[in-house]
């Protein structure tokens, strides 16, 4: 590799920029785990996590990545055999749904086109069709990471609760949460999972659960196998500030460093910001002809842009040219996706001048690329970036 200098632009969507604050918070001598200065440490980040995930419930901390904290999710609450509700609303969702298979529950996936978030009107006609109430679970992934798109979670929850069914709801936020609005108790999630290399602009290596009540009833009963993930042990350990196994200590520094940033720059600053560079970078798109993959402007992802290739022309051989040219990552297109989409990630530490340098990237690579496209689409963004607060 030849050296480049200036910073590299890591706009995938996910694990993102981590900010200097962070970086400099994580980077301290590691303490005793089972000593009195972290446990105070547990205490802080679990409280602050709660006003992430706007729960007053219960939150874990795993040493993981978000694979973990999904397995985590379905282990802790259900039992060989439980049927769930699934949506394929992309890869991710699709892969949740593998794991779910391997370990054995019974799931009904509604098949999607990776362009549509959950339907609420599927999961009205699902659970009300359900008399028995077979369905122990209903999973969404609150924002498709594949496509960018954004599942509607208040109406997903008054669909639920028009048909009084009494399934647990579970929702993956890995790329939603602390960049697109999200509340746990006023939604009445189950279980919410989540993880540190997003809108927590943490490096990888936490994998996160906030709890209900009701899940944690649930757990009493649940049978499925289950050790590493065990809530009961985390929390009862949780309660004295520490962990049944080791914790990765430095991360959780980065985490206090986090919330402290969420919670300095306020949550609704924090998503009104998502909202303004997503809207700026659609416009970019439009205006350069491309389209954006979500169909539905109102499930448009304030985290992401996925945007497709014209017929004939490869995303992959696009994002190596602005790989080698302006030394920025662009996220891949995964699955079935591979080739036709790149995704632009405009989340976590990310601000108006960061996003100018990255359309730039973007146009001058389709030009090199010699894709066919209408130049302006930087201009178009900074114009609306100039203009809106
Ligand atoms: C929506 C979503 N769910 C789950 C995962 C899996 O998380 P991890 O790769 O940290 O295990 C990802 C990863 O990007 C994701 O975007």
């Amino acid at each position: 590799m030849i050296y480049q200098s200036g910073r590299h632009f890591l706009q995938i969507p996910g694990p993102t920029n981590v900010p200097d604050r962070i970086l400099r918070a994580m980077a301290k001598p590691t303490i005793d785990h089972r000593g009195p200065e972290f446990a105070q440490l547990t205490q802080e980040v679990l409280k602050g996590l709660k006003q992430i995930f706007k729960t007053s419930g219960t939150v874990v901390i795993y040493p993981s990545s978000g694979t973990g904290a999904w397995e985590a999710a379905l282990v802790n609450t259900l039992s060989p055999g439980d049927r769930i509700l699934m949506f394929e609303t992309g890869y991710f969702a699709t892969l949740w749904r593998n794991m779910a298979l391997k370990l054995g529950l019974d799931v009904d996936f509604v098949l999607g086109d990776w362009r549509h978030g959950v339907d609420p009107s599927v999961v009205e006609k699902k659970l009300s069709e359900d008399r028995k109430h077979a369905i122990k679970a209903v999973m969404v992934v609150h924002n498709e990471t594949s496509t960018g798109v954004t599942s509607r979670m208040p109406e997903i929850r008054e669909a639920m609760d028009r048909t009084e069914h009494p399934a647990l709801l579970m929702v993956d936020t890995i790329s939603s949460l602390a960049s697109i609005d999200y509340r746990h108790d006023e939604w009445g999630v189950d279980v919410t999972v989540g993880c540190s290399q997003k809108g927590l602009m943490l490096p990888p290596g936490l994998g996160l659960n906030a709890i209900s009540d009701n899940a944690l009833k649930s757990s009493k009963s649940a049978t499925l196998p289950k050790s590493y993930w065990d809530w009961e042990a985390m929390i009862n350990d949780n309660k004295s500030g520490f962990f049944p196994y080791t914790p990765a200590t430095n991360l959780l520094y980065g985490l206090r460093e986090s919330i402290r940033m969420l919670l300095e720059e306020g949550l609704e600053n924090v998503f009104a910001r998502h909202y303004r560079l997503g809207e700026a970078t659609r416009r970019a798109v439009r205006t350069w002809g491309l389209e954006i993959l979500c169909l539905n402007p109102e499930e448009y992802s304030n985290s992401l842009t996925a945007v497709l290739m014209p017929d004939g022309y490869n995303a992959d051989d696009l994002r190596e040219v602005v790989l080698k040219r302006f030394n920025m990552s662009l996220g891949t297109g995964l699955g079935k996706l591979k080739g036709k989409v790149f995704r632009i990630g405009h989340l976590g530490d990310f601000n108006d001048l960061m996003l100018a340098g990255t359309l730039s990237g973007i146009e001058m690579g389709l030009a090199l690329a010699k894709v066919p496209f209408s130049k302006g689409g930087v201009t178009e963004a900074l114009d609306y970036l100039s203009t809106r607060q």
